[in-house]
């Protein structure tokens, strides 16, 4: 089994690059299917959610070819299939951009329920009414979801709920069709502005992304588009609070930092020192740190893909901090495993009351999601001792070389292969 190790009571010193964004790739690269035209996409972070989607585009036909450093070629002109290798997409979440994309592509598209990290219930049924109202029928059967239309036509929607990937889905589905559609109280992520920007290069009429009225004017046809992928905002912040609760120094760069003005107002609030340039920040972790209150919301509200390492921040932060995760019912799943280290946590409801400032203490530690891994390893590097942390596929589905880069900023973090957690038992 795959386990990181990392070493405790060690200090953030250094520089490290940020990549692409996740969020915003795992739909650019479903998006190049809208056209038969060819498509070079530019850094792209080499994670593993990328390499299953390169699996699916290929396995639909589509030709895809590395070249140097971060870029991709995809030929879609050869796509023939509206029906993805199910073992493929149901290992990740934002497979559910293929269906906005195949439905735009061939007025139909048969596809598994999503997989993903397990965040509490994570429907999607603001998608499925996006593509109602399109025109589309959508039948659920045997865990497929069966969407077909004879024609899409633009219509108005207005999302019940802030969603980052009925927001997309919605655009992907609606490039196409005729007519205007408009997107109201739609997400307003910085992913979600790079998505448009990127079918409108490709030819779309895409208006307003970024605000919570997006309007969509359908064209018959996309064409060849060149794009470069926007900087991970959450990467970017993993790295500046593993500098602040380690109390050291880390100056993150290649990044837009007005993307993590929420973070860096709220790591203000705690009292961690923060220089910010055109497209760096550095990070000073070794001052005083303050509990605070953090409530996670959609964009531009405090990300609650970072909520997981905060919480390890304000162990550290002497006094009574409250975090609040609005966004996702079941996103606490990491504050058992951080109870083993001895972190002073309770939950009512939503809130985490976090009683921070004492010292954690080494334990194994099994990562069930994504950014809860990330946190793990922040709480690994500040507590005592050796701590092994398992289930690292799910950080390897969002950040690149993991150890490699807490390595480049100065402290231990090691892949192992280990047989078992507990030597003996
Ligand atoms: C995306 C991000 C994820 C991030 C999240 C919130 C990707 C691939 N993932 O996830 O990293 O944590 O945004 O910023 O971009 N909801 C519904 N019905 C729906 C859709 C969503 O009720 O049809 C609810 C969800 O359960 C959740 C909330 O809306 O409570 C927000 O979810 P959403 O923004 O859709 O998250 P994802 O797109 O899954």
């Amino acid at each position: 089994m795959e386990c990181l190790l990392t070493k405790g009571k060690q200090r953030i010193k250094g520089e490290v690059r940020v990549n692409g964004a996740k969020n915003a790739a795992v739909a650019i690269l479903p998006a190049s299917l809208l056209t038969e035209g060819a498509v070079r996409i530019d850094n792209l972070p080499k994670i593993t959610d990328i390499g299953r989607l390169v699996e699916i585009l290929k396995a639909l036909g589509a030709k895809v070819t590395f070249s140097e450093g971060r870029c991709i070629y995809i030929d879609s002109s050869d796509v023939h299939t509206f029906s993805p290798p199910p073992s493929l997409v149901n290992t990740f979440r934002a497979s559910y951009y293929l269906m906005g994309v195949l439905l735009g592509r061939f007025g139909k598209v048969e596809i598994p329920m999503p997989g993903g990290c397990d965040l509490g219930p994570r429907p999607i049924d603001q998608h499925i009414k996006g593509f109602t109202a399109l025109g589309a029928q959508v039948e659920l059967e045997q865990g497929l979801v069966k969407i077909k239309a004879k024609k899409l036509r633009g219509a108005h929607i207005y999302l019940d709920v802030v969603s980052v990937g009925a927001t997309i889905n919605i655009m992907l589905a609606a490039v196409k069709a005729e007519g205007k559609t408009v997107i109201e109280n739609a997400a307003k992520e910085p992913e979600i502005v790079d998505v448009a920007n990127f079918l409108n290069a490709m030819g779309a009429h895409v208006v307003g992304a970024g605000t919570d009225v997006i309007k969509i004017q359908g064209v018959s046809e996309l064409g060849q588009a060149e794009h470069t992928v926007i900087p991970d905002r959450i990467e970017a912040g993993t790295f500046m609070i593993a500098a602040a609760a380690t109390r050291g120094e880390a100056l993150v760069t290649d990044i837009i930092p007005k993307h993590l003005d929420p973070v860096i107002a709220k790591l203000r609030e705690v009292g961690v020192q923060l220089e910010v340039g055109p497209d760096w920040v550095k990070v000073n972790g070794n001052s005083e740190l303050c509990p605070v209150d953090v409530k996670t919301f959609p964009y531009p509200g405090f990300p609650t893909d970072l909520q997981a390492p905060m919480m390890v921040l304000l162990t550290q932060a002497p006094g009574i901090s409250f975090l609040t995760e609005n966004v996702f019912e079941g996103r606490f799943r990491h504050v058992d495993e951080l109870k083993k280290m001895g972190a002073r946590i309770k939950l009512g409801g939503r809130t985490a009351i976090i009683e921070g400032g004492h010292e954690l203490i080494s334990a194994p530690l099994r990562a069930m999601d994504l950014r809860g891994g990330a946190a793990f390893i922040i709480a690994g590097l500040i507590s005592h001792g050796e701590t092994i942390i398992t289930g690292v596929e799910h950080i390897d589905r969002g950040y690149e070389q993991i150890e490699e880069r807490f390595q480049q900023l100065g402290v231990s973090v090691e892949r192992r292969i280990i047989s078992k957690v507990f030597p003996g038992k």
